[in-house]
């Protein structure tokens, strides 16, 4: 099985989708290491209660030291033995350096159809611009922020009467399929990068499998 990495930051429902998933039988992955930058995110004890191991590396140990951070990040993922970083509402942009070290082995779900509604807000924004469709994307990391190859994306309407918080309920059950989905088509070795696209081997791709 494909050894993940969970990086969050809070609530943690995209790692328990994760964990969800990870526990039906057959699933291609399983969760080596929940990795929180705060030691007080929920999504820590969703961990535990998995029986998962978890670690806290805790950017503020590291005043004005990025690099110190992410190093102490890289090892004890190394160490657990992860393969694949998986972003989860993980809110700290990573270096070049620490993307260069995970190249094509971290990935992050992020609450838009990119390359649409780039960075934070993106369901105020979505509604302010008035697009008709939303949704979210799985996507591989490169140095700028939400950009890199995609992996999955999956749409949502969006509907009369929404608000930014209907909306981004809408968006975080699609988050919820989606985020397993990528996770299998790469644990599978079905998601091939080549240059700013990923090509996707075999069937049709169906997010409730
Ligand atoms: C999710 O909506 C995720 O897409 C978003 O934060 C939320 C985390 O929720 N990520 C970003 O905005 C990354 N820039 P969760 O902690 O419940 O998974």
């Amino acid at each position: 099985k494909l050894k993940l990495g969970v990086l969050i930051s809070g609530r943690g429902s995209n790692l328990q989708a994760l964990i969800d998933a990870c526990a039906v039988p057959g699933f291609p992955a399983e969760i080596a290491l929940v990795l929180s930058n705060k030691a007080d995110a929920f999504g820590l004890e969703r961990a535990s209660k998995a029986g998962i191991a978890t670690a806290v590396v805790d950017h503020r140990d590291h005043p004005g030291d990025k690099p110190a951070f992410e190093a102490a990040m890289d090892s004890t993922l190394r160490q657990a033995g992860v393969e694949l970083v998986c972003l989860a509402g993980f809110m700290r942009l990573l270096s070049p350096w620490f993307v260069g070290r995970w190249q094509d082995s971290l990935i992050n779900i992020h609450p838009s159809l990119l390359p649409s509604f780039k960075g934070l807000h993106t369901h105020e924004r979505a509604l302010a611009t008035g697009v008709r469709f939303h949704g979210c994307t799985v996507h591989y990391v490169r140095p700028e922020m939400d950009d890199g190859p995609i992996i999955a994306q999956a749409a949502v309407p969006v509907l009369p009467g929404d608000d930014a918080d209907r909306l981004a309920g809408r968006v975080l059950e699609a988050e919820h399929l989606l985020y397993p989905h990528a996770v299998r088509l790469i644990a599978e070795g079905r998601a091939r990068v080549d240059g700013d696209v990923v090509w996707i081997d075999g069937p049709a791709p169906d997010l409730a499998t």
